[in-house]
């Protein structure tokens, strides 16, 4: 099946720079990222690259290469929908807030309306792919509700459902995507899994294109993040053995990083995993065990939850103890918002969490990230109060700062919540004159070279130390 238009439904995180490079390989392929947000797509139209709703590191390059060539954005689903030869479904796929598996199973609502969309508007022969990180057996209601398209319809519409899960990581979502590690398709059409497998080809070498049925597919994405998670609450769980005990947790890892069937990736301790995946992701499996009646699986998963959870707060705690245990009205600069460094996403960042809980003990927040907007700020930490220091108030309060300076002036503490490049460079002997004493310093992704930190009148706190 020669593909000739492409069109995905979702242009978050995963949608827009897929695509980005799917057009940077494919240029003699129209491809077209579907949302149903304006703004956002407005955005991505945008021709300040600055204004994208995605920041990426080597992004704003390929679109501006690439877009109105051979990529577009659009709001036009109808349109582009019946044109497509191929459509990646790349919409959001998170927990459940209310009905049955509330906080645990996934809401497809999403998912579903996009097949829905795909059932009306599409015309001839469609090749979906299901690139959300899905539960299993969810392309059994993707096919279900596109078959339904043909109730009456002379069998006009034809569809094949493959799972194409997506392992990229934000800040290198780019160089992920160019050189995977391995690009899954799972499905039981042989035609539909070729044509899709040809286009990878172009850039990945084919034995990186591995190919499953479709369930494995779906349960292979949930299980690599599973995996993932796992080895970063482990490692965490030592931090806290190390700052009892004089181990070094860095030390530590690498002492077992470099036996090879550990590996030395994905063991940095530090204030918990964040992002929008790895806790959706896990409750969702907790979810499926528990639906199949593996009680202590599910058990098991979820005690990488538990800890992740645990370690946010043991961060927060430490921070009220060292200051006297006391931070009412103290004022202290928070260095970090996203959920890691090369991205603007906050979703589930550890900074939330521990923000809200040194307001809750009555901190002035100062808050600075090199990426993140005043307004999702703003949005994260909803119910708390932006304003100037006022020590009437029961809860603390917060506010945004435009630089590091800013944020350390008169402050009690630092914390360092994000390991953003900016923050390896900080002049200590600056900051220190401007914090008020005894200052300290809080790093919680060990970015702080200990030379640097020595003979300056600062107190420095690097987790999983023997501080
Ligand atoms: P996102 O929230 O950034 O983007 C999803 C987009 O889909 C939104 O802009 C939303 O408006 C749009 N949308 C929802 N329903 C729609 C519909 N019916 N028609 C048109 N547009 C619709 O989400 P994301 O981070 O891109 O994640 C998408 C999926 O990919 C999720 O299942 C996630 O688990 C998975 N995933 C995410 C990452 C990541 O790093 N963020 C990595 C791998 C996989
Ligand atoms: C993660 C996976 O790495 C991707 O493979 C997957 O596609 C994606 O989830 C997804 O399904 O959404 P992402 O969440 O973007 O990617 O970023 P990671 O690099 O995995 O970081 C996740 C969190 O773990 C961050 O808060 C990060 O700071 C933390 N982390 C990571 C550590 O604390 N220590 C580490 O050693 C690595």
């Amino acid at each position: 099946m020669l593909i000739k238009k492409i069109c995905c439904i979702g242009a978050g995180y995963v949608g827009g720079p897929t695509m980005a490079v799917f057009a940077h390989n494919c240029p003699d392929i129209k491809i077209t990222v579907l949302d149903l947000n304006k703004e956002k797509i407005a955005q991505w139209n945008d021709n300040d690259l600055r204004k994208l709703p995605v920041f990426e590191p080597g992004l704003e390059e390929i679109i501006r290469n690439r877009r109105g060539v051979n990529l577009f954005f659009s709001t036009e689903l109808e349109k582009e929908i019946a044109v497509a030869d191929m459509i990646f479904i790349s919409v959001n796929t998170p927990t459940k807030t209310k009905g049955i598996g509330a906080g645990k199973a996934s809401n497809l609502k999403w998912i579903e309306a996009s097949a829905r969309q795909i059932a009306k508007y599409s015309r001839g022969e469609t090749i979906v792919i299901e690139k959300s990180t899905l539960p299993v057996k969810t392309a059994e209601t993707i096919k279900k509700i596109l078959n339904a398209a043909n109730l009456g319809n002379k069998n006009c519409k034809k569809f094949s459902v493959i799972s194409n899960p997506e392992f990229l990581s934000e800040g290198t979502a780019i160089n992920d995507l160019q050189s995977p590690d391995r690009v899954l398709i799972g499905g039981d059409n042989d035609e539909a899994i070729d044509a899709l497998s040809k286009i990878y080809a172009r850039w990945i070498n084919p034995e990186k294109i591995l190919k499953t049925n479709l369930w494995s597919a779906e349960l292979s994405k949930l299980t690599a993040n599973a995996f993932l998670a796992q080895r970063i609450s482990s490692i965490n769980s030592i931090s806290a053995l190390c700052e009892v005990t004089g181990a070094n947790v860095k030390e530590v890892a690498k002492a077992i990083g470099m036996d090879n069937r550990i590996g030395s990736k994905f063991i940095n301790a530090g204030p918990g995993f964040g992002g929008s995946c790895f806790k959706k992701d896990i409750l969702n499996l907790v979810y499926l065990c528990n639906f199949y009646n593996l009680h202590q699986v599910a058990e098991y998963w979820e005690k990488v939850i538990d800890i992740n959870y645990w370690q946010q707060t043991r961060i927060s705690n430490l921070v009220v103890k060292n200051l006297f245990g006391t931070i009412d009205s103290k004022k202290i600069g928070i260095l970090g918002f996203s959920f890691k460094a090369d991205t603007n996403d906050t979703r589930e960042s550890p900074a939330i969490q521990i923000c809200k809980d040194l307001m809750n003990e009555g901190a002035h927040l100062s808050i600075y990230d090199p990426k993140v907007n005043k307004e999702q700020v703003i949005l994260d930490l909803k119910g708390y109060t932006n304003s100037s220091l006022n020590c009437e108030l029961e809860k603390g309060t917060f506010e945004i700062c435009s630089s590091v300076e800013m944020a350390s002036i008169s402050s009690d503490a630092l914390i360092i919540l994000t390991e953003w490049q900016e923050f390896k460079k900080i002049n200590w002997i600056n900051i220190s004159s401007i914090m008020r004493k005894p200052s300290w310093v809080f790093d919680t992704r060990n970015i702080l070279e200990v030379d640097e930190t020595k003979n300056l009148d600062i107190n420095f706190w690097s987790l999983g130390n023997n501080n």
